[in-house]
């Protein structure tokens, strides 16, 4: 497999309006991001993924642009974003931008111009369709409306929508589009950005015709449409390919048979992707399906393409609440979910907060909500007459608030985020969840993803090495190796409350090794030699190293 310097790099994950509010009007700034960027260089990671910060009316927090090419009054200005990005390089880290290209806002010029006539030179740059006998052109559902589809009055038509009203499609079969979308990513590339993550890019191109879907509320027809993949091939012979850069695909609804089409290197489309195998469709941890899909996507990808692992983002609620245990063992799974994710095949994501333990939170009240998907669920559940409660609870623990609430500084009042009244509320657990402990605190679990961070880089095995399972009878324990040229990594995870036991294989036992890393102590001084069998603790988390 070929090298490159994104395959080795850690991506850190700033939800820039949650990270630190620079300026007291309670929403956090890009500012905010550069007067913290010596913590981020701390962590040890290579590339920041920064969020939206272009210029929207934010009703879906900022995935709804109305001018790519300036900054969001909240966030600064295009000085600071300037600024920003010469810190970040002068820190020898770099940064890629969210590509929100398959919806804009639709107070975007383009669209407004677009509604203004069905003769306007920008009507087909978004997707219009006449009504069908009398009613909407077909019968889908939309990932955040009961329906993809908005009558326009005053012109007679519908517009198109695969999330909120206010986020319109647009029409990339319009070769003008594609021109000005390329132009704009240029633009950027050429102030010296290093890539994109790009938002649910396989949403492009939508399937001809419009036909009504067998399963309306299984929305996977919005995405992988015919024409997707010239889409992104032009992409690259119009832009990438000029830029060294590192580009993640947001990939809803893939399989590793689908994926590979996106990453293949020959293809020439993007170097990485998320799919979303797990965080759409695992809602707790289920090791035996999480290891099927671990190992399908290794299959499938194996030396062609490149894979990332993240559990958690600004859209999927905090990994210890989800897949760890954010009581009792909050640390110790914290720890556990980090060595698993920088210890898997593909490029691993740290998404802010997660590196001191930060957790969902529960709110009283849907008014203490903001998500757009979560409130529009509630609302359109409510009014088909749900016990509006019983909506509510059953929402809370996937809302993507969970993992919105302000970044815990320190265990004031606003947990250090701002000093004003902060966009979202604080999560009342910041007085033992905070930055300021994690750093005082040798054993945190801060400093333990800085040592997985560094071990990145003195590790080709981490990174290069191939995997192998070698837990498939196990329901709760997780074993794997990653060999690479004579060495190998024997990576210990046990997914349980409970102390559990572990028989090495034949091939393994009595191999001197010594532990690379681990979330107990266990005393272990040096090499010694593997035993038939390990008892692990709660959680416990154990790499042991050896050489052929
Ligand atoms: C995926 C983004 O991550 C999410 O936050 C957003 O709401 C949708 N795409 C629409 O842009």
């Amino acid at each position: 497999m070929n090298k490159a310097w994104w395959k080795e790099a850690v991506v850190y994950q700033v939800y820039w309006r949650s990270f630190y509010d620079s300026n007291g009007d309670g929403i956090g700034d890009l500012k905010g991001v550069i007067e913290k960027l010596d913590y981020i260089k701390k962590l040890g990671v290579d590339v920041i993924w920064l969020n939206p910060f272009y210029e929207s009316p934010d009703r879906d927090n900022g995935y709804d642009i109305s001018n790519y090419e300036a900054v969001m009054t909240q966030a600064g200005t295009m000085e600071t974003f300037d600024i920003l990005l010469e810190e970040i390089h002068r820190r020898d880290m770099k940064v890629i931008l969210d590509l929100v290209v398959n919806h804009t806002s639709d107070q975007h010029e383009w669209f407004l111009e677009s509604k203004s006539s069905k003769t306007n030179a920008k009507r087909d740059w978004y997707i219009w369709k006449d009504a069908k006998n009398g009613g909407k052109p077909n019968n889908w559902r939309s990932y955040f409306e009961p329906s993809p589809w908005t009558w326009d009055e005053a012109t007679e038509q519908y517009y198109f929508h695969s999330f909120a009203v206010e986020q319109p499609d647009l029409n990339w079969e319009n070769e003008e589009v594609r021109k000005e979308i390329y132009r704009m990513m240029r633009t950027w590339l050429d102030k010296g950005i290093d890539g994109f993550r790009m938002d649910v890019i396989n949403l492009l191109a939508k399937p001809e015709g419009f036909p009504d879907a067998e399963d309306p509320d299984h929305i996977s027809y919005l995405a992988d449409n015919p024409g997707i993949h010239d889409y992104l091939q032009e992409m690259n012979r119009e832009v990438l390919k000029d830029y060294d850069t590192m580009t993640v695909g947001e990939i809803p609804f893939v399989t590793p048979e689908t994926g590979l089409l996106y990453v293949d290197e020959n293809r020439h489309e993007l170097n990485t992707l998320f799919h979303f195998q797990v965080a759409d469709e695992m809602p707790v941890m289920d090791l035996p399906k999480y290891k099927a899909i671990q190992q399908a996507w290794y299959d499938g990808l194996h030396d062609r393409g490149w894979n990332s692992q993240f559990l958690n983002n600004h859209d999927h609620t905090r990994q210890v609440t989800r897949y760890g245990n954010d009581q009792e063992y909050r640390a110790e799974s914290a720890k556990l979910l980090a060595t698993m994710l920088h210890t898997l095949p593909g490029m691993p994501y740290v998404y802010q907060g997660e590196e001191i333990g930060m957790t969902g939170v529960r709110f009283d009240s849907i008014k203490d909500y903001e998500d757009i998907a979560m409130k529009n669920k509630y609302k359109e559940e409510v009014e088909k007459g749900r016990d509006p409660q019983e909506v509510f609870e059953s929402l809370l623990l996937l809302s993507r608030d969970n993992s919105r609430t302000p970044m815990q500084w320190d265990d004031g009042e606003q947990a250090g985020f701002t000093t004003g009244t902060p966009w979202i509320k604080v999560n009342p657990n910041k007085k033992e969840i905070n930055v300021k402990q994690a750093l005082k605190d040798p054993n945190s679990i801060f400093y333990y993803y800085q040592q997985l961070i560094a071990l990145r880089k003195e590790q080709p095995v981490m990174v290069y090495g191939d995997y192998e399972d070698l837990s498939r009878k196990y329901e709760t324990l997780y074993v794997y190796t990653r060999s690479y040229e004579k060495k190998t990594w024997l990576i210990l995870l046990n997914h349980s409350d409970k102390d559990q036991r572990y028989k090495f294989e034949e091939r393994c036992i009595g191999r001197p090794v010594h532990c690379v890393i681990g979330n107990y102590d266990r005393g272990e001084a040096g090499r010694m030699h593997l035993e038939p069998s390990i008892l692990l603790k709660p959680y416990e988390a154990r790499i042991y190293e050896w050489s052929e």
